[in-house]
């Protein structure tokens, strides 16, 4: 044979059939089932196993007999989500190939299950449902059940990471637990910003008499550790606790195989499906960096409606978003501070700690020392504070066992000294044992505090 050049070599070697398993069962099927109706349904639209699972139909594997099996499975060992819930995972079957009989709704379906991977390591891979059934309409029906099921949200949050949006049940737990009782803010601003969000969800009709657009962007903003996180979880509480509850769309990050112009575009997509909706935006100022924000203006701003959309953003650095986004109302309408807590502020942090430690018999807490301890901690935000009672009560628990935690960082007189001026006749309380505790690792702490600056 003639040698090829390397244009015909390529050609010739890119004109081969096309592999392509959905046709080959497609065929079989039509072959082996000539008087059935036939829906594919894929798996990332409906899943039919797992709708069963979750108790909504039955399924049981139909034996052929003769020499092939008619479940064809991986045994996958799916470590524990949280290595403190325990070192063992789960043994779990990902079916490669399955032949089912299925129940749903009093009618039956033979279905199967199978993996239709084509070439190497094609990404992502074809898992289709191929349901046979007399009644065609009765197939579509099903399909339609279990597509709505897989679309909607069971005990899960939607998250955007990693440039696609997944369900995450990990954040959901945490939301559930989150309270607005343990977010100490100004009464004030606490009653504002709750009421700001249910007015707004509340009055789509008020929205409408004025002929304006039904949407609302906020921000919070200021140094870190003070409640912004926190003040949003407990708002996605309150929202999903409401008659008519408000689901979150929380994104993380839009870096993407595709880019962050394609991870806006999902986002807001989404965001219009699910609206009303509350769509967050954690660290804002990442998020929309100078490259993406003509595309997310475009999304807030656009032709296509955002009505029932409450964004909400927060950062540690307002001076760093364009002004594009941080001054003009009707993307971002307010704006919320959330400073370092101030002397009562303090006091109150502290009695949330004296109340969380009530039932503690080791530990002394009067009401003089949550004063005490906020006269000690100007400029410290609430994180710092946590950080100084889990350290001083982690220390007085190894003390106990034993173990002298002081060589870390003793207390030196100077160190004791600087207070006494502060404290005034704090003296009294240099018996309690958290006391003398706290003081020490605010020393600390105040150390790299200043040397963060
Ligand atoms: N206002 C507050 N009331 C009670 N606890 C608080 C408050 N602010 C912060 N904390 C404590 O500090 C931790 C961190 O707070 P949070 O994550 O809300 O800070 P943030 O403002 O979101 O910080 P960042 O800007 O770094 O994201 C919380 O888990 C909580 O324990
Ligand atoms: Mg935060």
């Amino acid at each position: 044979m003639a040698s090829q050049t390397v244009t015909e070599a390529y050609f010739d070697h890119s004109a081969a059939k096309r592999v392509n398993t959905d046709t080959v069962i497609v065929k079989t099927l039509r072959q082996e089932y000539p008087n059935l109706e036939l829906v594919i349904a894929p798996e990332i639209s409906s899943n039919l196993l797992a709708y069963a699972s979750a108790g909504h139909a039955s399924f049981t594997v139909i034996e052929d007999g003769g020499d092939l099996p008619s479940v064809v499975s991986w045994k996958m060992y799916i470590p524990s989500a949280r290595r403190m819930d325990g070192e063992n995972g789960v043994l779990a079957d990902q079916i490669v190939f399955g032949k089912f009989l299925y129940k749903w709704n009093d009618s039956e379906f033979i279905v199967y299950r199978i993996e239709g991977r084509d070439g190497s390591g094609a990404y992502p891979s074809v898992n289709n449902y191929y349901i046979l059934s007399t009644d065609i309409h009765k197939a579509n029906s099903l399909c339609a059940a279990v597509g709505k099921w897989s679309s909607e949200l069971h005990g899960e949050i939607w998250v955007f990471d990693g440039g696609y949006w997944q369900k995450n049940a990990a954040l959901y737990q945490s939301v559930m637990g989150s309270s607005w009782d343990s977010v100490i803010l100004d009464e004030d601003m606490k009653k504002a910003i709750i009421n700001d969000h249910l007015s707004f969800f509340n009055s789509q009709e008020t929205y409408k008499s004025l002929k304006v657009p039904w949407k609302r962007g906020i921000i919070y903003y200021g140094p870190p550790g003070n409640g912004k996180t926190i003040s949003i979880k407990a708002m996605m509480h309150t929202l999903y606790s409401r008659k008519d509850p408000i689901p979150t769309l929380y994104v993380r990050s839009l870096t993407s195989f595709n880019g962050p112009e394609f991870s806006i575009k999902q986002i807001f997509i989404k965001a219009r499906q699910f609206a009303p909706c509350y769509l967050v935006f954690e660290d804002l100022d990442t998020i929309v960096s100078d490259n993406v924000r003509s595309y997310f203006l475009n999304e807030v701003d656009g032709l296509k409606s955002n009505d029932g959309i409450f964004m909400i953003g927060s950062t540690n650095h307002l001076d760093r978003l364009d002004p594009g986004i941080s001054k003009r109302p009707s993307r971002f309408d307010r704006k919320y501070l959330f400073p370092d807590p101030d002397f009562d502020q303090r006091i109150a942090y502290c009695k949330f700690w004296q109340s969380k430690l009530a039932n503690n018999k080791d530990i002394e807490f009067p009401d003089e020392l949550c004063r005490a301890i906020a006269g000690i901690t100007d400029k410290f935000s609430f994180a710092y504070m946590q950080e100084a009672f889990v350290a001083a009560l982690l220390a007085i628990a190894r003390k106990e066992e034993g173990i002298d935690p002081s060589y870390e960082h003793p207390l030196t007189e100077e160190m004791n000294d600087g207070w006494v001026g502060v404290l005034g006749d704090g003296d009294d309380l240099d018996g309690l044992v958290l006391w003398k505790e706290i003081k020490k690792q605010v020393a600390i702490l105040r150390d790299s505090m200043e040397e963060e600056q």
